[in-house]
C-alpha cells in the first residue's frame, strides 16, 4: 500500500499541537511556575445560561420514546437552519434556511471543502493564515499562492488581476492579524473572483466581534452569491469551542464547471457526515434567540475589555500591534527585533506566558506574535503586569 505523499509536504506538526507540545514540556520541567495560555484561540467563560437550557432540554427529549431522535439530516434540523437565516436576517443580509448546512465548526467545513474541487486548482490564500486552509490543500496536493499582508497594506491583501487564483481562502475578522475588510474591500474581491471563475471561501467564524461598519458577511456585498460560501461557527460567538457547532453558507446559484456547488456539497456530506447532535443543534438555536443573544454579548464584552487591556499594556510599552478592535486577536511586533519562536521562548521561559509565534501563520508572520484575549479576565491581567515587568 502506499500513503498520500502529499503528507510529507506539511510542516512536521500541526501549529496549535506544536505549541501546546513544547508548553507542556515546559510545564513538565518546571512544576513550580504557573504557565499562562494565551495561545490558541479557546474560551474560557462558561456557555449562556439559555444555550445551557436547551442542551438540557434536548438531551431530555432523547430519553422519551415520543421524542427521541434517531440520525439527524445531513443539512442540519430545520428549525436550527432558521434560526441562522434568522441571525443573517438581522444583520441584514439574508439568505435561505436551505442554503445552510449546520455543522460541526469552520475548521471541518474550511478544511473539508476541497473535497468538491479538482486537485489541479491554485489555491490562493492570504500571509499570515490560518493554518487550517494551507495544510488541508497541501495534503490535496493543490498548488498554494500567497497574496501578502503586511504592515504597509494594513494586513488586508488585495487581489491582483496579474495572479490567478480558482479558490481563495479570506478570513475576516482575520485570523491571526485581527484585520477586518471593509465593503469596498470585499467588493473588489468579489469582482476578481466573478470575473475570474474562482470561488471565495468565506470565513467569517469571527464576525461577532466586528464593532464598526466593516460586513459581517460576504453576502453583504452585490455579486457575492455567484462566488462565495461562507463558513461561521459558534466557537467563538457563544463559546462552543467544546461542544462543537457552525455552519456553512452555500448560495443556490453557485455554480461552477458546470456542477451546482450547493447540492456536491450535500453530496458530500450525506457520504461522510452524520450531522450535528440533537441537543447541540437546540443549543445553537438558542445562541440565535433574543435572549441568546443577550447573553452572550455579555460574553463577547468581557472578551473585548481583555482586548483592550492587553492594547493598553502594549501601548505603554511602546510595541506596534494590531487587531483587538474588530477581533479577539492581538498581533504585535516581537520586541528588539527577536524572531517569533525567539519570543514565544523567551516569554514562555522568562514570564511563563504563552502565546502564538507568528511564523506559525505563515512567511509574512516572522517577526509578529499573537495573543489571544479569550483568557479568564484574572490571568489575563496578570499576563499583561508579568509582560510589563520583563519588557519595560
Ligand atoms: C486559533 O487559535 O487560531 C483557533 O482557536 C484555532 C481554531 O479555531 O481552530
Amino acid at each position: 500500500m502506499k500513503i498520500n505523499k502529499n503528507y510529507d509536504n506539511l510542516v512536521p506538526s500541526y501549529l496549535f499541537a506544536e505549541i501546546a507540545a513544547r508548553t507542556n514540556a515546559y510545564i513538565k520541567a518546571n512544576p513550580d511556575k504557573r504557565v499562562i495560555k494565551l495561545g490558541i484561540g479557546d474560551v474560557t467563560l462558561p456557555l449562556a445560561p439559555v444555550v445551557i437550557d436547551a442542551l438540557k432540554k434536548g438531551a431530555d427529549e432523547l430519553g422519551v420514546k415520543e421524542t427521541f431522535k434517531g440520525y439527524p439530516e445531513y443539512e442540519g434540523y430545520d428549525f436550527a437552519r432558521e434560526a441562522v437565516a434568522g441571525y443573517y436576517q438581522r444583520n441584514g443580509v439574508t439568505v435561505a434556511p436551505d442554503e445552510i448546512f449546520i455543522s460541526d465548526g469552520a475548521k471541518s467545513d474550511t478544511g473539508n471543502i476541497g473535497d468538491i474541487f479538482g486537485a489541479d486548482n491554485v489555491v490562493m490564500v492570504t500571509d499570515p493564515v490560518y493554518p487550517v486552509y494551507v495544510d488541508s490543500n497541501i495534503m490535496a496536493g493543490r498548488k498554494i499562492v500567497y497574496a501578502s499582508c503586511t504592515r504597509e497594506n494594513g494586513f488586508l491583501a488585495m487581489p491582483d488581476d496579474h495572479v490567478q487564483a480558482d479558490i481563495i481562502y479570506l478570513c475576516s475578522p482575520n485570523n491571526p492579524t485581527g484585520a477586518a475588510y471593509n465593503a469596498d474591500q470585499l467588493k473588489a474581491w468579489v469582482d476578481y473572483a466573478n470575473k475570474n471563475d474562482a470561488i471565495i471561501l468565506y470565513d467569517a467564524a469571527y464576525e461577532a466581534f466586528i464593532t464598526d461598519d466593516c460586513p459581517r458577511s460576504i453576502f453583504a456585498i452585490d455579486g457575492a452569491r455567484t462566488c462565495a460560501i461562507e463558513f461561521c461557527s459558534l466557537s467563538k460567538t457563544a463559546g462552543f469551542t467544546g461542544t462543537r457547532c457552525g455552519y456553512t453558507v452555500i448560495p443556490k446559484e453557485l455554480v461552477r464547471d458546470g456542477h451546482n456547488i450547493h447540492d456536491l456539497w450535500y453530496r458530500r456530506e450525506a457520504t461522510k457526515f452524520n450531522g450535528v447532535s440533537y441537543p447541540v443543534q437546540c443549543a445553537a438555536a438558542a445562541v440565535f434567540s433574543d435572549e441568546g443573544l443577550a447573553q452572550i454579548r455579555e460574553s463577547l464584552n468581557y472578551y473585548k475589555e481583555n482586548a483592550r487591556i492587553i492594547a493598553s499594556a502594549l501601548d505603554e510599552l511602546g510595541i506596534y500591534y494590531t487587531g483587538g478592535k474588530n477581533s479577539p486577536y492581538i498581533w504585535l511586533e516581537c520586541p528588539n527585533g527577536m524572531g517569533s519562536w525567539e519570543f514565544f521562548d523567551y516569554l514562555l521561559r522568562n514570564a511563563q506566558v504563552v502565546g502564538t509565534p507568528g511564523e506559525g501563520f505563515g512567511k509574512c508572520g516572522e517577526g509578529y506574535f499573537r495573543l489571544t484575549s479569550f483568557g479568564d479576565r484574572d490571568n489575563t491581567i496578570e499576563a499583561v503586569e508579568r509582560i510589563k515587568n520583563l519588557l519595560k
